[in-house]
């Protein structure tokens, strides 16, 4: 597996990433399925796990997703010790809905309740704030978070769902590592709104969230002719092609597409052994613009 630094950090994890999410929500895969699938992940050399304490149904069920990856790495046949579990905090479920929670109480709560889900025998090695709450400003929100790593609660930092004015102000408060924004063939705003490039310059991992276009559009990637063209072209699927495409395009991003299926987890994570020639990015990005 090709591998990435994290940030600025001296931390490598893989290249290719993967998302959990769609294991703890509503319609979730039935609990062996989800194992299955993540134990193929590590099984591949995935090193890099996107989860959130709000990956769950409700509240009732916070955190789910988290307990859920601390089983399915603990009882891996192999060797997970090296695996990053990135999770998130700042969203929540009331009623399966989604709304964001910036106050710094419950910031510095959902911390350590994700430190716990996560086996609390080791600092959190990435949290990332998952989206501002415009009733609290970024630097009230992050100061529970730059607590945390005062602490040893916590690792590095990230953020999601961040502007660039946002990213250097909660940067002003606490080193932060890596940004997790939308960014697929669907949404291609990063590269027009700056974030992309100040990751790039700045060394930040930038993460791509729903790199498919999510549950929705991921299935629809045929309908791009000139994707569905290029992908008929080199004999692999739309979906493998756009995570190649993604890494292609810089080298400070990090794809964590997510699956509830081995085949199409299988499909995905083989992005890793394709090679996009200058060309063929171009003529992805043309087809997606
Ligand atoms: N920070 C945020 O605000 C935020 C928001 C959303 C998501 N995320 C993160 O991003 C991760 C990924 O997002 P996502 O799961 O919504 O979207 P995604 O990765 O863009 O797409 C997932 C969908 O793609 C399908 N798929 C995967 N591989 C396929 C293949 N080879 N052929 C056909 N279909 C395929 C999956 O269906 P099957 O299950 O049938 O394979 C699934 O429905 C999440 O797990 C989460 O960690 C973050």
């Amino acid at each position: 597996m090709k591998t990435r630094f994290l940030g600025n950090t001296d931390l490598e994890v893989s290249a290719i990433g993967f998302g959990a999410m769609h294991f703890s929500l509503a319609h979730r895969a039935p609990e062996a399925q989800g194992v299955e699938v993540i134990y193929r992940v590590l099984d591949l050399g995935v090193t890099f796990i996107d989860t959130a304490d709000a990956y769950c149904r409700d509240e009732d069920d916070k955190h789910h997703n988290e307990h859920f990856l601390r089983n399915a790495l603990a009882t891996y046949p192999g060797d997970a010790s090296r695996v990053v579990v990135a999770t998130k905090g700042g969203c929540m479920r009331p009623g399966g809905r989604w709304t964001s929670n910036g106050n710094p109480d419950h910031l510095r709560q959902t911390i350590r309740e994700s430190h716990a889900a996560l086996g609390g025998d080791r600092p959190i090695t990435l949290w990332q704030h998952h989206a501002i709450d415009s009733n609290y400003t970024v630097e009230e929100s992050m100061a529970p978070v730059r607590e945390a790593v005062q602490e040893g609660v916590i690792e590095y930092v990230g953020v999601s769902n961040y502007r660039v004015e946002e990213i250097e102000r909660a940067r002003a408060v606490v080193e932060v590592v890596s940004v997790q924004n939308q960014y697929s063939p669907w949404h291609r705003r990063p590269e027009h709104n700056g974030v992309l490039e100040y990751c790039e310059r700045e060394g930040l991992t930038f993460l791509p969230w729903s790199p498919l276009g999510g549950r929705s559009r991921a299935k629809s990637l045929h309908q791009i002719d000139g994707l569905a063209t290029l992908a008929r072209e080199k004999g692999i699927s739309p979906q493998r092609l756009v995570i190649a495409w993604l890494m292609a395009r810089s080298s400070c991003i990090l794809p964590i597409p997510g699956s509830s299926r081995l085949d199409n987890t299988e499909d995905l994570l083989a992005a890793i052994d394709v090679t996009l020639s200058d060309d063929e990015v171009r003529r992805i990005d043309a087809a997606t613009g």
